[in-house]
């Protein structure tokens, strides 16, 4: 997770049965290689220990604003000013109504009024405390503040009962400090379009051609280009992965449906990625009843390619496209004509024999080449490391345009 790392982030823990999942939450951002100080009410030292929080973060935890430190005269001044983006997770209905109010009472209310830093807040609660109107009339005051307000889900909540309330998923709440503190990053104002997974391409109503594209590749760089403050269209086909939080996701099941959404998120945009593996071929229908074994001894579906997405987006001046090589055989020379062939200004090739990268693994060993003839081979490495890379030479190339439009 290249944009946390050390990343200035303040965690506010307030008294609500779901602090158990922010000791989780403090370990994976820490993990993640930034600088966490948690603060925590009195109420929620109730729940779990300040120590713990000790042990995941490295760090002692402020809890009481009476406390008296050598080190810091007003801890909470001190950590508002050096906070990049505080985090409060679990948030209390009490602590929305402080915040809301302007009631600093303790560490966490206190920090949250004297920081100028993006707040997240992520309130956790039962049901009827959530839906009350005064909780909701809190959030909405601490919405149009500006506050990110992420959650709650609808789920088991901790009185047995089903609804609205629950804390966001640790890995939720992580997507959005990834997003807000990479709003600023090095693709700020640009739209990137994501293709991601295989195609579906129908042969009766339960049958299909598929592939065995697992989306990964294309989600992690959706999720990078948001990470680096790029707004995302991500069109997926179809995959179990979640779909990233704060990316616009499209979720197409065939390659002419892929097209259709490819083009209409292309408005507009600056770039767009085709990491998805799209059928070349399609039946030339889809027969309206189930086939049947009985049917005949040997079965041939006629096929017709489908459409060639990245042809019929056309090429655009401002559009800067990149391909995917998926090659058994011949890597560099394909990749070399596909990028000829498709007009494409980077293409990423990868072998598929290998056995320990490729479709449906966590890392890839890629090879990226552009137009003017460029090769540069990445060693084995997680997708999201991959992306971040392909990003970067996407990266310079907007740049080399820019400069080249001003000159
Ligand atoms: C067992 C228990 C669980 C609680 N869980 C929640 C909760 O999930 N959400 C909430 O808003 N309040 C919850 N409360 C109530 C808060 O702890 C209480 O309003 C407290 O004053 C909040 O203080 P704080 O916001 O300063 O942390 C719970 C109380 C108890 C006793």
């Amino acid at each position: 997770m290249y944009n946390l790392a050390d990343r200035n982030i303040v965690l506010g823990v307030t008294g609500s049965i779901s602090v158990y999942k922010a000791v989780d939450l403090a370990s994976k951002i820490t993990q993640a290689g930034a600088v966490l100080n948690v603060i925590m009410t009195p109420e929620a030292t109730n729940f779990v220990s300040p120590i713990t929080f000790q042990g995941v973060s490295g760090r002692r935890p402020y809890n009481d604003m009476w406390d008296v430190n050598p080190d810091i005269a007003e801890a909470h001044v001190a950590l508002a000013r050096q906070a990049e983006l505080l985090v409060v997770a679990p948030a209390t209905a009490t602590f929305m109504a402080r915040l809301a109010l302007g009631l600093p009472e303790e560490m966490v209310s206190l920090t949250a009024l004297a920081t100028r830093a993006p707040v997240i807040v992520c309130p956790a609660m039962d049901s009827q405390m959530y839906e009350h109107p005064a909780t909701q009339e809190h959030l909405n005051t601490l919405g149009s503040r500006g506050i990110q307000v992420v959650g709650p889900e609808e789920g088991r909540l901790a009185s047995g009962q089903m609804g609205p309330g629950r804390l966001s998923e640790v890995e939720t709440i992580i997507g959005w400090i990834r997003h807000v503190l990479g709003r600023a990053g090095d693709l700020a104002g640009k739209k990137v379009v994501v293709t991601a997974g295989g195609t579906h391409e129908p042969i009766d109503p339960v049958r299909f051609i598929g592939n065995n594209s697992s989306g990964k590749m294309g989600y992690a760089l959706a999720e990078a280009a948001r990470d680096r403050g790029a707004d995302v269209v991500l069109v997926s086909g179809p995959s179990a992965l979640p779909g990233p939080v704060a990316v616009e996701i499209v979720r197409v099941r065939r390659a002419a449906e892929m097209r259709d959404a490819v083009i209409a998120g292309c408005a507009g945009a600056d770039v767009l990625i085709m990491a998805a593996a799209v059928a070349d071929y399609q039946p030339v229908e889809t027969v309206r009843d189930k086939i049947k074994r009985e049917q005949a001894e040997t079965l041939s579906i006629p096929m017709v390619p489908t459409p060639d997405i990245l042809m019929e987006v056309g090429s655009r001046e401002a559009l800067l496209k990149v391909g995917f090589a998926a090659e058994s055989q011949d890597l560099i020379a394909n990749a070399r004509r596909k990028i000829e062939n498709k007009q494409l200004d980077l293409i990423v090739a990868n072998d598929i024999t290998a056995s320990d990268a490729g479709f449906a693994t966590d890392n890839n060993r890629v090879v990226i080449l552009d137009s003017a003839g460029g090769q540069a081979q990445l060693p084995l490495m997680p997708k999201y490391d991959v992306a971040w890379h392909i990003l970067d030479r996407i990266v310079s190339l907007l740049a080399g345009r820019k400069s080249q439009a001003e000159a």
